[in-house]
């Protein structure tokens, strides 16, 4: 389970940081600065390869994004096992990712701070949040409205420091 203590750090994790879980950073960075939360919160993402390390966000999620408000950045890095020491929450996008997370950790604390993306969702139901880069338009778009969702379902469950 997260942490309850403030601030929360928490970091996406999908494969090639690039598309799901750069987007998942940017929505939630938006979510929480609209509800003036920014002092709770520590957000970061990685994946779990590195073919894409130092990239910005792909130019087709970065323009759906944009299209929706939203301020693109952020850079492509793999995850890292001391990042299962330096966050609380560690959400995965779908079963691959989780499986990749899981094979590295080394105590059971590090095992509890492992959650994926969609037990966070509140008004939508999906196994996954799936891998739009071989896909059309639709799947940035679909992947978007899920990760606004479930944004929205962590900082539920995350309290405020107040
Ligand atoms: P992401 O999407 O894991 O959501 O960033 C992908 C990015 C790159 C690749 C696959 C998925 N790739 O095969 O390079």
């Amino acid at each position: 389970m997260p942490s309850t203590a403030s601030p929360h750090r928490i970091l996406f994790v999908c494969l090639g940081n690039i598309c799901r879980s750069p987007a998942a950073e940017i929505i939630f960075r938006h979510v929480v600065k609209a509800e003036g939360r920014e002092e709770d919160f520590k957000i970061d993402s990685a994946g779990t390869i590195d073919y894409h390390q130092g990239n910005p966000p792909d130019a087709r999620m970065s323009a759906t994004l944009k299209d929706k408000g939203y301020t693109i950045a952020g850079q492509s890095r793999i995850i890292l096992t001391s990042d299962l020491d330096d966050f609380d929450l560690i959400v995965t996008m779908d079963e691959c990712n989780l499986e990749e997370v899981q094979a590295m950790v080394s105590s059971d604390e590090q095992k509890t701070k492992i959650r994926p993306f969609v037990s966070f969702l509140q008004n939508m139901d999906a196994p996954r949040i799936p891998d739009p880069y071989h896909g059309g338009q639709k799947g940035f778009e679909e992947v978007i409205e899920l990760l606004e969702d479930g944004c929205e379902g962590i900082l539920k469950e995350l309290p405020s420091s107040e």
